[in-house]
């Protein structure tokens, strides 16, 4: 309180205004005050001035270069104080003290010192100077650097440049620049106190010696000395020895993180022409400032341009300030952990960019289709990075994202399916292509032996069935048979071999990867099967499994791939089916030069529907398949359609069954319904897939194609406007078809496609519209299936 009072005094004492204009000396008992002209003590040249500079919406006190059009602020007093009110004071009072004093009348210190100053001087150089009354200096704004360094000024060991938050306010911003011990300059985003791992630049002087001091010499030459001055590593050569009159240096540490050196040629009436001499980053690198944009967003370098974007399925948290990062688009559903799992997402590709390598999993030799299947089956993956056959799964926080245009990564961001779809990349409809490929056929002669083995053997080898696939593995003896089911139980190593150790894939989906083989092993017929290895299984009991596999091994019909085996041996669960060598019907419709007729293309809508029929209403157990498209349909020799992969939905985790079918699912063939929550998946999900399948057939075109006019992106939808303008012809690129037949076909796919399961049709219905024993009517309108 005294001293308050003591203070006061002394202000009113001096307050009367000093001329202080290039005096180069200011005497104790000088004061500043915000709003007198001028507000600051320049330095004999003109060059530099002390005193209050405007910001934000007050002042701050610091040191600047003059310049025009404006100064440029090289040190800040109290960088991170709030702003100083106008009506505040600078006293060098009498006592020797260099204080504020604000217009409420607190006092602080602004340099703080423990001698007593009798002058105060503004260098030349830029260094803000307090003398004792021996001429002794007891104070330097040159020793307490905040993001600048001046000719002269050094830079010391263990201490800080800390960049501004921007141009316009000094206060501590996002990077540090720290002089270590160890010889090295490293910079670093702030928050990260000394972690190596966060370095993104560094000077690699930890060779040339330990405490070295950072200088920046006359001639503008930046360096590291060791302690007895000697120059061990240049950062720029120098040589631009000038009149300091004209020309400043200064290395500043920018709001953007990056340390550079300028040069201030200073012109006539105070104008001032500011160019870089130095940059430790080079303008296309400028995104490797590790968090120069927020978390989850990226940097993206565009000449000039440096942005931080929001990668898709995100929005900026602050719109108005990109920098900041970006946050999941609140807007949107994100219930992956609810009770519909992941089936509100799809993924998209974002090339050539990557965030911090922090993965919490990674999966390598897969494809980029594996990858995105598996971040899309996971709710904890938000983004896989994929590069050289590697999949790093990313949770979020995503940080230090950064797109380079020659970088090999590509990101695999899972959005939600509402989102916008983005220019080109949906990936999710080329996921799975390779799945089951080339699986598949028949084992007639397999299945036979085994009902004649079962017939023979019944319960007893049931009953003792471990200990009886024990001594086969032994005795190498043909496979055993599991009861009533004509599916072989096959041993691991059985199956090891058969496949010759998985060597070689030909497919893989969400369920598990597909390998080929051949059973000549054991029964010396050469048959050449498809072994499907099924991940993310549950962690059940193998009679649980088997049960399962007898559901789907009871399954007989002509237009469905007959499962001839399953494995199941500690956690090894393998079913073993026919290969087929004719391919997927995506393969047929979408990859062959010619399309096949369109009879062909009829007779395999009839297969296919009696298939699915038969699962839904003619075996023991009704199955949903949940995953009807292209390419779950597999071709026999023959030409027929023989429908693979139902059943299996069954087989995965709770948790994942409904993102497996999602992830196979597939935007566009996925019935609405699963984008509602609580709303109970049917029969007649699948007739939505094969309403979706059955256009495609018929137009051999995929339901989705994002190039090409809008109205035609989905052919649903663009197939429906063409039957109510009576042009179906638009649709089918052929010239000898009957229309009369097309659009009876085309009806009943209209009507599998509807938006209410309610209303669409039977498989049954559907068998008997395409047979034409019952006449098709007009499809419903489907105003609302616009947003599949
Ligand atoms: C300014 O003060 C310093 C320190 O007391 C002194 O050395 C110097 O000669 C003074 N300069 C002028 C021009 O008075
Ligand atoms: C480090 O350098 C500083 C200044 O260059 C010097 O004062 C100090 O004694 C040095 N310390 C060590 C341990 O060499
Ligand atoms: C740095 O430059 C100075 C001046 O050109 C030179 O004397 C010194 O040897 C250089 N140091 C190194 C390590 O190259
Ligand atoms: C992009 O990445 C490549 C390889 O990682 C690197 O060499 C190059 O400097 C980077 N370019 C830009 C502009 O960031
Ligand atoms: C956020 O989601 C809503 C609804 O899903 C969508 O309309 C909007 O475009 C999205 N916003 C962004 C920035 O992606």
């Amino acid at each position: 309180m005294a001293t308050k009072l003591l203070l006061l005094l002394l202000f009113c004492l001096f307050s009367i205004k000093k001329a202080l204009s290039l005096q180069p000396n200011i005497s104790s008992g000088s004061t500043l005050y915000t709003n007198s002209t001028p507000n600051f003590w320049p330095s004999p040249s003109g060059h530099f001035a002390f005193g209050f500079y405007p910001t934000g919406n007050g002042f701050k006190v610091g040191i600047w270069v003059v310049g025009s059009p404006k100064n440029t602020i090289v040190w800040t007093s109290r960088r991170n104080d709030p702003v100083i009110s106008p009506g505040a004071a600078l006293v060098f009072s009498t006592d020797g003290g260099l204080l504020l004093l604000s217009s409420t009348g607190q006092v602080q210190p602004v340099a703080e010192t423990t001698q007593t100053a009798s002058v105060a001087s503004m260098h030349d150089s830029g260094n803000f100077v307090l003398y004792n009354s021996s001429s002794k200096i007891i104070w330097a704004s040159f020793d307490s650097p905040t993001d600048t360094l001046l000719v002269l000024q050094k830079l010391v060991p263990e201490n800080m440049l800390y960049s501004s938050i921007s141009e316009t306010d000094t206060s501590i911003g996002n990077f540090k620049l720290s002089l270590h011990r160890d010889g090295s300059l490293y910079a670093f985003p702030i928050r990260s106190l000394h972690d190596v791992k966060y370095i993104y630049w560094s000077s690699f002087s930890k060779s040339v010696g330990r405490n070295l001091t950072l200088n920046l010499a006359a001639d503008s030459r930046f360096y590291l000395s060791s302690s007895s001055g000697l120059a061990v590593l240049n950062l720029t050569a120098g040589g631009h020895l000038v009149d300091g009159s004209k020309v400043l240096y200064r290395a500043t540490f920018d709001v953007d993180g990056i340390l550079r050196l300028y040069r201030h040629q200073m012109g006539s009436k105070g104008s001032s022409n500011i160019s870089i001499l130095w940059e430790a980053i080079t303008p296309e690198n400028r995104c490797s400032v590790k968090g120069i944009c927020g978390p989850n967003s990226f940097c993206s370098v565009d000449g000039a341009d440096l942005s931080c974007l929001c990668p898709p399925g995100f929005e900026f948290v602050d719109p108005k300030q990109a920098n900041i990062g970006c946050k999941l688009n609140s807007t949107a559903k994100n219930d992956c952990f609810g009770d519909k799992g992941n089936a509100n997402y799809r993924m998209t590709s974002l090339p050539n960019t990557a965030w911090e390598s922090g993965e919490y999993d990674l999966l390598s030799s897969v494809n980029e289709e594996a990858c995105s299947e598996n971040c899309l089956e996971d709710c904890n993956c938000v983004v896989a990075t994929f590069w050289d056959e590697m999949c790093f799964k990313q949770k979020l926080p995503l940080r230090f994202g950064r797109r380079n245009g020659s970088r090999p990564t590509k990101a695999l961001v899972k959005i939600t399916r509402e989102s916008l779809p983005d220019d080109t990349n949906v990936v999710v409809n080329e996921i799975t292509k390779k799945l089951g490929k080339k699986l598949v056929i028949v084992g007639v002669v397999l299945i036979t032996l085994s009902i004649f083995l079962f017939l023979f053997s019944g319960y007893l080898i049931f009953k003792y069935q471990i200990w009886g696939n024990r001594m086969r593995i032994r005795k190498s003896n043909p496979p055993d048979v599991v009861q009533e089911i004509n599916v072989t139980s096959f041993t691991y190593d059985q199956l090891v071999k058969a496949t010759n150790n998985f060597r070689e894939e030909i497919g893989r989906g969400a369920s598990g990867k597909v390998y080929k083989g051949s059973l000549q092993e054991m029964n010396g017929g050469g048959q050449e099967i498809a072994v499907k290895r099924l991940e993310k299984m549950v962690e059940e009991r193998e009679s649980v499994f088997r049960n399962e596999v007898k559901i789907i091994g009871r399954t007989h019909h002509k237009n469905l791939l007959q499962l001839i085996g399953f494995c199941s041996e500690g956690s090894n669960r393998l079913l073993v089916y026919e290969f087929m060598k004719n391919g997927s019907l995506g393969d047929l419709l979408f990859k062959s030069r010619s399309r096949p007729s369109w009879n062909e293309r009829r007779r395999i809508l009839v297969e296919i529907a009696r298939g699915i029929n038969y699962l839904h209403e003619e075996c023991q157990t009704r199955i949903i398949h949940c995953d009807i498209k292209p390419h779950n349909i597999l071709m026999d020799e023959s030409g027929s359609a023989k429908i693979s992969d139902f059943g299996l939905s069954k087989l995965l985790k709770p948790d994942q069954t409904k993102t497996y079918t999602m992830a196979r699912g597939t935007r566009g063939y996925v019935a609405p319904e699963w984008d509602q929550s609580n709303a109970p998946i049917t029969v007649k999900a699948d007739v939505y897939s094969f309403g979706v399948l059955l256009l495609e057939i018929v137009c051999c075109r995929k339901n989705l194609v994002l190039a090409g006019p809008e109205e035609e992106m989905v052919l649903t939808d663009w197939v429906y406007k063409c039957y109510l303008a009576g042009e179906l012809e638009e649709v089918v690129d052929e010239t000898e078809l009957d229309l009369e037949e097309l659009e009876k076909v085309v009806k009943v796919g209209l009507w599998c496609v509807h938006t209410e399961a309610a209303r669409r049709p039977s498989m049954k219905s559907v068998i008997m519209m395409l047979e034409g024993t019952v006449v098709t009517q007009a499809p419903p309108p489907l105003s609302s299936h616009v947003n599949v």
